[in-house]
């Protein structure tokens, strides 16, 4: 553990990240497709010399200017705050190894925030054709953030053989485009453009069901219809998107969604059962209310109506972000470094030379406030679990005595070929002390005053 441990009461850092990220990606994926939408209604407006798509455009970019300028960006920073606070050592690797990926990223989010600014500043200002172009500058420029993002998000679950024969040599950088091409490159980038297109339509639900149907029953009839449109191409594509990607995941990180996983009863295969009928669930009622209510009787689509797409989607989108999530446990970056910081090859060392004696800032000596026991428990531990509240450790180890408990980081410990555990958490890393120190703290709370410690804590 080479950084100070950041500890989230109750929901644990991990949400953290998932609640700022879930909220940025409704706006990120955004204003991707939104960047699409604008041109392209722009320009079929011209076509049809329809003044008031144009007026109603320009409504909806100033709508489109705040929410991604202002709440797109904050949240993307936000993201880096938890990312960073969370998992460190795994922002560091990322950091390293894409430099230049993240400073292309950055221009591109340099130009897409300057034209989204100048379109929405010169609508009726300058020349019809070249506001048009400025359109589609934003377009590209927004298109480019995703190519570009996405080879980093995809990289964590599937980092490819090339890179993973390379990593911990320092020479990871040498291949960064198979890294940035990894295996899921692809149908991530597919899917994730599918999901821009149809927030870019749900969004432009939101301002097209605040058009008065009886003033102007013709412009509301057709934006509202329009918009539905941008639902279709990804509600089509998704599920063979989906059986692509899955395809792409190693078999040891997809075993999390095969079935057979029954050993945690009511835990994480039906967890990322529940999670997948929900995305199926919600994606359906969005289909349904936006043909039913939408597409069917435009003029009666109200903004109430539009929140609730607007919601499912939020839903789907979370829960979508999540199983990429459990998909990717027990790793942080697949196949190299775990969740809770520790990379793979490293594992040897540390079980020889004990996990704090390899911790720079947690453990030096007596003058730290909390034991060693503790210590081992936020380090290897609480990147996935709380001490009482998210993934509890008290419920998820009650009724287990001290030798129980023992029992069980041994096995995490000793992380045989064909333990269910291996599924979904990295082994417990350190010396016979540290399995015994970590015990005591975790029996200490698990039965507190009950059974006894029965080793010195050093
Ligand atoms: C990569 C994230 C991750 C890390 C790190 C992790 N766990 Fe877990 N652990 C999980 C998940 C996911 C579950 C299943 C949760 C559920 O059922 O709600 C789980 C379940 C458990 C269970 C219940 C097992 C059962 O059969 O009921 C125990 C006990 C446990 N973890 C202990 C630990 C200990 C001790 C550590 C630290 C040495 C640890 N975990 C580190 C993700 C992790």
């Amino acid at each position: 553990m080479n950084y100070p441990f950041w500890e989230i009461p109750h929901i644990g850092s991990g949400w953290v990240i998932g609640m700022i990220a879930i909220f940025h990606v409704m706006i990120s994926q955004f204003a991707v497709g939104g960047g699409l939408y604008l041109p392209i209604a722009e320009r079929k407006a011209y076509k049809e010399g329809r003044e008031d798509w144009l007026a109603q455009l320009v409504d909806h970019s100033k709508f489109f200017l705040i929410l991604t300028g202002v709440f797109g960006t904050v949240s993307g920073v936000g993201i880096w705050f938890a990312i960073g606070l969370t998992h460190p050592e795994a922002t560091s690797t990322l950091i390293h190894n894409f430099v230049f990926g993240w400073a292309i990223e950055w221009v591109f989010f340099m130009v897409e925030l300057t034209t989204a600014a100048v379109y929405y500043y010169t609508w009726n200002r300058i020349d019809p054709k070249l506001h048009l172009k400025v359109g589609w500058v934003y377009a590209g420029a927004s298109v480019a953030t995703l190519v570009i993002i996405n080879g980093i998000l995809a990289f964590m679950l599937t980092p490819g053989g090339t890179w993973l024969a390379v990593a911990g040599t320092g020479a990871e950088a040498s291949k960064f485009w198979n890294a940035f091409f990894n295996p899921t490159y692809w149908p991530s980038l597919l899917m994730r453009a599918g999901v821009c297109t149809s927030l870019a339509g749900i969004w432009a639900l939101i301002t097209s069901s605040r058009i008065d149907g009886e003033e102007q029953p013709d412009l509301k009839a057709s934006l509202v219809k329009w918009s539905v449109k941008w639902l279709v191409p990804s509600f089509v594509a998704t599920p063979f998107l989906l059986v692509w990607y899955l395809w792409m995941v190693p078999d040891t990180q997809r075993a999390l969604l095969s079935l057979g996983i029954d050993t945690i009863g009511s835990g994480t295969f039906s967890q990322v059962t529940r999670i997948a009928l929900i995305i199926v669930l919600t994606s359906a009622t969005i289909i349904g209310v936006a043909y039913f209510l939408a597409y069917r009787t435009p003029l009666e689509f109200t903004l109430g109506h539009a929140v609730a797409v607007l919601l499912l989607a939020l839903v789907a989108t979370g829960s979508g972000e999540y199983a990429r999530e459990m998909l990717r446990k027990p790793f942080v970056i697949g196949n190299h470094m775990y969740s809770n910081g520790v990379r793979v090859s490293y594992v040897p060392k540390l079980n020889e030379t004990g996990y704090l004696a390899n911790s720079q800032w947690v453990w030096n000596g007596a003058t730290t406030n909390y034991s060693r026991g503790e210590a081992i428990y936020r380090g290897e531990c609480g990147s996935c679990h709380t001490m009482n509240g998210y993934r509890a450790m008290k419920h998820l180890m009650a009724g287990r005595d001290r030798a129980n408990i023992q029992n069980f980081v041994t096995m995490l410990h000793e992380y045989k070929a064909d333990s269910p555990y291996r599924k979904f958490m990295p082994p417990m890393v350190g010396t016979k002390q540290d399995v015994i120190d970590l015990t005591d703290y975790l029996n200490a709370h698990v039965n507190p005053g009950g059974d006894k410690v029965t080793t010195a804590r050093r």
